[in-house]
């Protein structure tokens, strides 16, 4: 029995000295994982920040219309309809305008034919393509993704210690951060040592390579803003990044209004438990 604890230490420890040695030839060859997106997300202020957070109107109208002329050529918002953009504070009629621009496929007709017509407030979204392969051509073998939820779909790894503090400070605008970012994040020379395949564009705020498949979308002055708002490139993006979150989460204000209540209803019930307790034992010698 012994021989074999020491047959076993003596192996045990013979890995040990020999296990090091190989991690060091392994780190010589320069095998460094590389981590996307190369460049973090840059944080900004969002109105629906906080626990308070709410959106800000007139913004999600002027991220509406940066998707309308420019995003929507190549990507979908299949799950919003057009008579949500209510919540954006556009009127009946405006909402009604807004559908009948729109060109939406139905039927069959008594022929048995599909046809098209102008769209109803209660229509969804039409997408820019028939079907994913048609999407897939148009973009050089990458389809554009639905934006109906990609500000929840995309976020970036935050790490220690951060991910400790947004329990505390609440952060939940990795997506937003994210859409901004990539949207301004073109136009850098990349690195010596970085390779950009062809057919794609350099991007060091994509999540998931150097490069993707989508050329700079935004250059500022890409819309003429209704408000008068100077149409900057940065504005612009970060607009549409609050529109694809009203998009993914619509009723984040009533959600956060409701986790407040909750809170204080339940602060409130904890004063109250402790009284009645105390009210209770009272009658008790300690
Ligand atoms: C000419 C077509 C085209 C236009 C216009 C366009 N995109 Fe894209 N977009 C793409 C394609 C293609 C991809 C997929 C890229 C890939 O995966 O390599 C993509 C991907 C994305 C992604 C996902 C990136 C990721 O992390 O996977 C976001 C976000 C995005 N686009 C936002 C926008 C916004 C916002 C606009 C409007 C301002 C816009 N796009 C306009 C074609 C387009």
């Amino acid at each position: 029995m012994k021989h074999v604890i020491a047959t076993i230490g003596a192996a045990a420890l013979a890995m040990a000295l020999v296990l090091p040695g190989a991690n060091a030839a392994e780190e010589e060859g320069e095998q460094h994982t590389v981590h996307y997106p190369l460049k973090k997300p840059v944080e900004q202020d969002w109105s629906f920040a906080g626990p308070f957070g709410k959106y800000d109107k007139g913004q999600l109208q002027r991220g509406f219309k940066v998707y309308a002329n420019v995003c929507s050529a190549c990507h979908s918002l299949k799950r919003v309809a057009f008579r949500d953009f209510h919540e954006l504070g556009y009127s009946e009629e405006e909402v009604d305008a807004i559908a009948a621009g729109y060109d939406v496929e139905d039927g069959p007709n008594a022929d048995g034919e599909m046809f098209t017509r102008p769209g109803l407030p209660t229509d969804y979204f039409p997408s820019p393509y028939e079907n994913e392969e048609q999407a897939k051509v148009a973009n050089n073998g990458a389809i554009p993704p639905d934006f109906s939820l990609i500000a929840k779909a995309r976020g970036v790894e935050r790490g220690f210690p951060l991910f400790v503090f947004d329990v505390f400070t609440q952060y939940a605008e990795g997506g937003p951060d994210y859409i901004y970012s990539l949207l301004t994040g073109y136009g850098e020379e990349p690195a010596e040592h970085v390779v950009v395949p062809d057919g794609l564009y350099y991007n060091p705020h994509f999540g998931s390579g150097v490069a993707l498949a989508m050329a700079q979308p935004l250059y500022g002055d890409d819309v003429e803003y209704d408000d008068g708002t100077p149409a900057t490139i940065e504005q612009e993006a970060k607009d549409v990044a609050a529109f694809l979150m009203w998009a993914a989460e619509p009723h984040m204000t009533e959600r956060k209004e409701m986790g407040f209540r909750v809170m204080l209803f339940l602060i409130i019930f904890a004063a109250f438990l402790y009284l009645a307790k105390k009210q209770v034992w009272s009658r008790v010698d300690h």
